[in-house]
């Protein structure tokens, strides 16, 4: 199977085998099977986290699992979505049945099982501040078990999904809950621009829902259009002895503080002042109007896209001392 039309970053790779997962069911066929059941698995949401730079050999469980349900629970609302779900799709939706709350989010690229795997993010928001629960195939002993958000171990673009329970779990299902009570979240800066440029200054849902769909369209290039994976790199977290030294180095440094003391610091700033910007490695290259963003100019290959990162991770080290993490999964 080419996986090319599976992964957002439009990388070439093969599959030996795909089995579409629509239900539970299909799930357990493959574990009860002769052969499968055994068999090392990789699972596939929608591919818009995913660096691939070789074939995969494991067989490849692609998450098609559909539905969208909204629960009245009283002070709140409860979305159950199907892990095969666009996340975007969800967003929208619930908007439209009345029940705002993730605005913020909107336009993130993947599925809904996708998104508490790298506990998505964006605008002041992160999937965890609204997650109640999620129904996930154990691989290992074939059950279905639900987790509530502690058993999930949230973090900064991480989650148990990116540690121990990488590649043993299959999430089914994901519920949300969205207080009718509904506030803004505005204390994002881009967004207290775009209300300000529109001399609003309640806002509704909706705005902001735009604002944001109109914020990342003009920085962050569209899949559909260009291939790539979203932010390549974390922002680095620093303690605030080290931040002090980074601003000594260079005071316009973009930095936000943590309510633990230490310092974010933006990626994106860190590789556009050591000057790459449009710079590129074959294939893949850093976008021109993020530079946290690397993307396919056409016909890259993995390798590429792995050269280009190591040279961005030894260019920012050698001038700010600060080690870069890929953020996407790495194959
Ligand atoms: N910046 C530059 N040059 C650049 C890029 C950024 O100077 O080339 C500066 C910007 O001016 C800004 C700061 O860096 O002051 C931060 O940039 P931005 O607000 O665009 O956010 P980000 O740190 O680049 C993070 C998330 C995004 C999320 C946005 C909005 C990570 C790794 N990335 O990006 O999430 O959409 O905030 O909340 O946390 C993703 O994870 O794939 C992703 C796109």
């Amino acid at each position: 199977v080419d996986l090319r039309p599976y992964n957002s970053f439009g990388l070439p790779a093969r599959a030996r085998r795909l089995v579409r997962i629509r239900q539970e069911s299909d799930l357990r066929w493959v574990v009860n099977h002769p052969d499968w059941g055994r068999a090392s698995k990789f699972i596939l949401g929608g591919g818009s986290n995913l660096v691939l730079t070789r074939d995969l050999q494991p067989l490849v469980l692609k998450v098609e699992v559909p539905g969208l349900r909204l629960l009245d629970a009283g002070e709140d609302w409860v979305i159950e979505a199907g892990a095969g779900e666009r996340w975007h799709d969800l967003v929208a939706w619930s908007l439209a049945q009345g029940a705002p709350g993730l605005e913020n989010m909107a336009l993130i690229p993947g599925t809904v099982g996708a998104s508490p795997v790298q506990n998505i993010g964006a605008y002041g928001m992160e999937l965890k501040d609204h997650f109640e629960s999620l129904d996930t195939l154990d691989l290992m002993t074939g059950r279905v078990v639900t987790l509530d958000r502690a058993a999930c171990h949230f973090g900064y673009r991480d989650s148990v999904f990116k540690q121990h329970l990488a590649g043993r779990s299959v999430i089914l299902r994901v519920r949300l809950r969205l207080p009718k009570a509904w506030r803004p979240k505005m204390d994002y800066l881009d967004l207290q621009r775009a209300a300000e440029a529109a001399g609003v200054s309640e806002p509704t849902p909706s705005q902001i829902f735009d604002w944001v769909c109109s914020i990342r369209s003009a920085k962050l290039p569209d899949p559909a259009v260009i291939g790539n994976a979203g932010s390549f790199f974390k922002n680095p977290v620093v303690s605030e002895a080290v931040c002090r030294e980074v601003i000594a180095r260079d005071p316009h440094i973009v930095h936000y503080p943590l309510e633990d003391g230490r310092f974010k610091l933006a990626a994106g700033w860190l590789i556009d002042a050591c000057g790459w910007k449009g710079k590129g490695v074959g294939g893949a290259a850093v976008y021109e109007k993020q530079a946290l963003v690397l993307i396919n100019r056409g016909e890259a290959r993995g390798a590429e896209v792995l050269t280009l990162a190591q040279a961005i991770q030894a260019s920012v080290f050698a001038r700010f001392g600060i080690r870069l993490e890929p953020e996407p999964v790495v194959i």
